[in-house]
Order: C-alpha cells, then structure tokens, then sequence
C-alpha cells in the first residue's frame, strides 16, 4: 500500500514513527539548524521506511549505534525528495543526523533590522501546509501523529519558544550558548510543529495564558489580547475542556506570511493584529477554536483541510457572539459571504477549487489556498446547525470532539459519524452536493445584517454621487470601513481619493484592514499620494491576505510598476 496522502511520499504501512527525541543547534552564520533525531516506532520494523525530506542534507543514519544506508531520491517540486531508509531486522528506533539547507521552505531567518528591537536576529517556522519536512525528516502526513521532546541550542542571548511545554534552560555545550528544552506529550499532526528564537519576553494574562513577544511590543501586544481568558471561556462552552494545558501565544516580526496559526499551545500572530483597538481579536479566537477543530480532529489530508478551517470558522463566530452578541456574528458571516463569492468567482463557478473535498495530488497546498474551505466550510456546518437547532448540534460537536480527538479524520468519516449521530440530516442538506459539487448550493444559509446593508448600498451608490456623511463616517468602527472600502469602485477617480485620504486620513491608518483595503483602491487609482505608503506596506508586512492585492495593483499600475519591482 502506498500512502494515501497525495501530499507525501511516506507509506504508513510500511511502519509509523511514534515518538521523536531532538537534538538541535541553530546558527544563524550559516542559516540552518544542525543536529540529530532520534526517532520511535510504534512497533519493531523491518525494509524500506519512507520519510519527506526538502532541502536536507543527511550526514549519517545509525540504528543501535550501526549505520543503516539509505537513499535521498530525486527532488519533486511539491513533494520534495523521498528519503527512504533501509531498516535491519526488528528496528525500533533509529537516529538521522542532519541539518536544514539554508533555504528551508518552513523557516524565516530575519536579520536584526527585520525585527522590532533591531538588534538581534530572529528565527522562526511555519510548516503548514506541507514545510515541516524542510525542518524535520519525517512522515510529513497529518494521519501520522507523533510526541516529542526537544532541546534547542542558541546563541545566549536569545530565548527560544516551541508550541510545547517549556522545560529547563541553562548554559549550552559551548561556550556563548544556552539550551532550552520542550516536551510535547499530546501528539501532534507534523504540520503544527513550530519553533521560533529572538529577543523574547512574556506577560501573563491569565492562569492560563501568556503572551511573547519582543520587548518593544510586549506592551501592546498584552493590551490588544487582554480577553484571552474570556475567548478560553467561551470556547470550552462550545467544544469542551481545553486539553492542551496552556494557551500561550507568540506576536511575530510583521514578516509572518499569515494572520494566526494555531501552533498548539503557541499560537503565532502577526503583529498587523496590533490595531490598538482590539478590532482585530477575532483571528485570536479563530486560532483557539483550532484547539478543538484542527489539532484535536485533524483534517486527514490537505484535501480535507474544510473540516480544519470551516469548523473553524463556525466556532470563531460563535466565540463572538458570546463576547459581542449577535449582530457581531452575522456582521462577521457576512463579510465572509462576500469573500466567498469573491473566491469563487476568482477560481471561475466550474473550477474544482470550489470544491469542499479537493483533490490537490500534483499540486502545491500553497497555490491553491482561498477562502472556499472557510467559508462555504462554515456555511455548511451553519446549516447543519439550523437544521437540527443549536442545543442537539451542540450535543453533537462535542461528541464529534470526544470520538475524534487526537485522530485524522476524512471527510467519508465525518460523513459517517454524522449518518450515525444525526440520522437522515445529511440527505436532508444535501451533504453530498455541497462536498462533491463545485459552487455554492442555493441551500446556502443567509446571514444577513442591516448594518451591512446600509454601508454596501452607500458604497454602491459612489458612482451616482452618493456620499457618507463626514461626521457619521469618522465614527465607524474598523468592520465598517473594511465593508464600505470592499463595496466600493476598484478604482476611483483622483478627486474622489484625495476627498476620501482628506477627511479620514486613510494613507496614516494604523489599522492594517483599512490601510490594505484603502491602499489597493488608491494604487489601482493611480492616486499618487498613497504609492510611498502602498510600497513601505509591502516592504514590511509578510502577511499573503495584505501583500497578494496590494502588489497585485502595484504590479499592474504603469506608474507603480517600477515602484513594486
Ligand atoms: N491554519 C491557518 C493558517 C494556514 C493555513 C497556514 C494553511 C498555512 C496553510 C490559520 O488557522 C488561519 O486560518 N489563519 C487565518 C485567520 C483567519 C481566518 C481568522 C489567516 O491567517 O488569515
Ligand atoms: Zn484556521
């Protein structure tokens, strides 16, 4: 049997690594970690074992203190090579010594002037979707879980923070080091293994969580997040105890290519979330939900990733509503709506894209990543909910949670358990048409909003003349703007923009959202005023959501073309 993951060469048949041991020193001179790992099987294997490997170079395999031979095949573009070993009788454990090549897919190594403080270098991962490989040799599949235990060495004067529990810390081997040791005793699907080393520091916020950051945002960053306890709160109601210990979390350098990642008991945040007025909050809330939906009950392959972030999504929304009530939740779903009728409409209504259960084999995760598994997952997963009302889903969810947990689950199995716990919704809804078909079934529940409504039709009016009122407007929230900016012309005329800049000051934004959707309007205008903004934005921030259009529109405008090479 060859594996059933399209998106990586192991073959669990063959024998499946149980627990991992690691060994590693991170040198910034030469960008790559080097050391060893030992590996654990769940049972005494014989042949052939495969791993994904990307970029690595392998130094010595050794089992029982003997070299076994093994072989780094040819290096695919999605996949990276397969590095198959060849295991003698009976082989429980083996190490790999190795180190990471200096382009290694998951890791960001930021000179000092990419960080905040500036005066220290800064490391850190992101291995979803398929990078863990390019950190780790392993059976890079969410179906093959594993634990850990990890020592990190660095240069002393940096701190090194892993989605695991922290150990001990003290001197390193060498001199000028320090090593700091994590153990992760609940297995974990390879793509949430995360680690990251700068100049960190903590502030608790409460008995169960705590955020790093560097120093010069710590203040903020503790500020912006303050009712993390209260999100812990609300999700535990929803899905049942937390069963990850703590729910720490790390504000990154602004070049993290997304908004959060759910790395377990270390959510990564980008620091764009820093708005100074907590309106940004509900990425936090979405990455908590991932402690249930994700890394609880993993999605079994990237073309189930609907069960990871269309649960997701739903259980973010009603996180907000429990903290901000119930027109916070249909505001948020109908943005999304919007969103996903922009996806859609992008891919083409026909393309397979638009498809809940995908078939990415030959493609690259990171290409075809949208917002379709969010959002038309979330209105499948609402409608289930509406059909069989809140209190029996409910009751489901968390015994979706409790049967699953700690499993990687397809999307046939979901379908299963649902036939099972609710007998006869799924023909009702037509699980099948929204699973299988491309485009969004005309079952879609609508959330609708007045307050959308309102600032959509004054959008939509722009070109007939209308205009918001001066003084109304200025007291906008931020998913006000983010609304009308979205509704409004891709491009409007100089008078227009330098009428809009001028009253809201919208090129000084501090609201990432605003800025970003302000800035792809004004560049796609030729609005000049806004170009050294637009080009500073793209310079500094990694996160895809903002950088993607925004270069999009300096790309693709004659003025700023030179601006964006
Ligand atoms: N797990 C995702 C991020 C991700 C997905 C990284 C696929 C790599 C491959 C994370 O939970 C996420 O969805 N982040 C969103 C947050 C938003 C939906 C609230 C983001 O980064 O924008
Ligand atoms: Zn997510």
């Amino acid at each position: 049997m060859s594996c059933p993951d399209p998106h990586s060469h192991a073959d669990l048949s063959q024998g499946r690594v149980r627990s991992l041991d690691l060994d590693l020193t991170v040198d910034f001179d030469t960008s790559r970690i080097r050391g060893r790992a030992e590996f654990e099987l769940d049972a005494p294997t014989t042949g052939p074992l495969d791993l994904d490997s990307r970029g690595l170079e392998i130094e010595r395999v050794t089992a029982d203190g003997n070299d076994v031979s093994w072989d780094l095949g040819d290096l695919d573009p999605v996949l990276g090579s397969r590095l198959r070993l060849d295991l003698p009788a009976d082989t429980d454990s083996f190490v790999v010594h190795y180190a990471t090549g200096p382009e290694a897919s998951a890791l960001q190594w930021l000179e000092p002037a990419m960080t905040a403080g500036g005066e220290h270098p800064y490391l850190f991962s992101q291995c979803q979707a398929i990078h863990a490989r390019s950190v780790i040799p392993c059976q890079d599949t969410p179906l093959a879980r594993f634990t850990f235990k990890a020592r990190i060495t660095v240069p002393e004067a940096l701190t090194v923070v892993m989605a695991a529990a922290p150990g001990e810390a003290g001197p390193g081997a060498d001199p000028g080091t320090r090593t700091f040791a994590f153990s992760m005793p609940q297995s974990i699907p390879p793509y949430l293994f995360a680690l990251a080393v700068g100049n960190l520091v903590s502030q608790d916020l409460g008995p169960r969580s705590r955020v790093y950051t560097e120093p010069e945002m710590l203040e903020k960053s503790a500020w912006e997040f303050a009712d993390v306890d209260k999100m812990l709160l609300a999700a535990e109601d929803i899905f049942g105890p937390y069963l990850w210990d703590r729910f720490d979390f790390l504000v990154m350098p602004p070049s993290f290519p997304y908004g959060g990642m759910e790395n377990p008991r270390l959510t990564f945040l980008t620091p764009t979330l820093l708005a100074g007025d907590r309106s940004l909050v509900n990425v936090l809330a979405h990455e908590l939900a991932h402690s249930w939906t994700g890394n609880l009950v993993t999605n079994a392959t990237i073309d189930d990733f609907w069960l990871n972030e269309g649960f997701t999504v739903w259980a973010e929304r009603r996180i907000l509503e429990n903290l901000e009530g119930a027109e916070a939740k249909s505001l948020s779903a109908a943005i999304g709506r919007n969103g996903l009728t922009e996806a859609i409409a992008d891919f083409g209504e026909d393309s397979p894209f638009t498809r809940l259960l995908t078939d990415g084999k030959g493609k690259d995760p990171d290409e075809f990543y949208s917002l379709v598994p969010y959002e038309k997952g979330f209105l499948l997963v609402s409608l289930l909910e509406q059909t069989v009302g809140v209190e029996k889903f409910d009751a489901f969810v968390k015994k979706y949670i409790k049967h699953f947990g700690f499993t990687s689950i397809t999307t046939a199995q979901f379908e299963e358990f649902l036939e099972a716990e609710l007998p006869g919704v799924a023909a009702q809804v037509d699980t099948k048409r929204w699973i299988h078909d491309v485009g969004l079934p005309d079952n879609a529940p609508v959330f609708a909003s007045a307050r959308l409504e309102k600032l959509e039709s004054l959008a939509r009016g722009w070109e007939s003349g209308t205009r918001p009122d001066v003084q109304e407007a200025k007291a906008w929230t931020p998913e006000d703007w983010q609304i009308f900016l979205q509704a409004l012309p891709k491009e409007l005329s100089h008078a227009d923009c330098a009428w809009l800049d001028k009253n809201f000051e919208l090129t000084g934004q501090g609201n990432s959202e605003i800025l970003s959707n302000w800035l792809v309007i004004a560049v796609n205008s030729g609005y000049e005023p806004s170009f050294e903004r637009a080009a500073a934005m793209v310079a500094e921030v990694g996160r895809m959501k903002y950088l993607k259009p925004l270069y999009t529109a300096l790309h693709a405008g004659e003025k700023t073309r030179a601006l964006a090479a």
